[in-house]
């Protein structure tokens, strides 16, 4: 990361979504900020600011991480995936979104972009999960409408349709 003054502002290059782009940032900049103000990608919501409701979680380098914990210089030359990059360029949806639309979990919408983005890294890393892996996972997010139990059975819906495509079995 390079050095810049506490006022300075730099730019900051990534690759989004598989563009290559940048913008400016201040080195307190959020990339929560940085991805929905500089950026323009505004599917990333930002809820609590300190890292609690998980609705800003986007991937950097494939990992799942607070983009409200995280500064905008802190990712210069690195790549990250945002709810964006999940559906397909025709608009169909990917194998999570469609469970999600299939179990109703998801009512007002805020907290989904998060929540699909943690379990896109989850899911990739554990392909069988258990409910109660889902649950641990989902326990780092706040949703306010679904009451969670069509989010967990979503997931285990993707989980299942995953590795039916892989021809894995559970
Ligand atoms: S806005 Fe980042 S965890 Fe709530
Ligand atoms: S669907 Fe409304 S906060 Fe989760």
């Amino acid at each position: 990361m390079r050095r810049v003054t506490r006022d300075q502002r730099a730019t900051v290059k990534v690759k989004l979504n598989g563009r290559l782009v940048s913008g400016d940032a201040e080195p307190r900049m959020l990339l929560s900020d940085f991805i929905r103000h500089s950026l323009g990608a505004t599917g990333t919501h930002v809820g609590c600011e300190h890292g609690v409701c998980g609705c800003c979680t986007v991937l950097l380098d494939g990992v799942a991480v607070r983009s409200c914990l995280t500064l905008a210089m802190q990712a210069d030359g690195r790549e990250i995936s945002t709810v964006e990059s999940l559906a397909a360029n025709d608009g169909a949806l990917n194998s999570l979104q469609q469970a999600f639309r299939n179990n109703h979990a998801l009512q007002c919408g805020f907290c989904t972009p998060g929540i699909l983005m943690s379990f896109t890294d989850f899911l990739k890393r554990h392909p069988h999960p258990s409910e109660e892996e889902v649950v641990e996972v989902l326990s780092g997010h706040i949703c306010r409408c679904t009451g969670y139990a069509g989010i967990i059975a979503a997931v285990l819906e993707a989980a299942g349709s995953q590795n039916a495509k892989t021809g894995e079995t559970l």
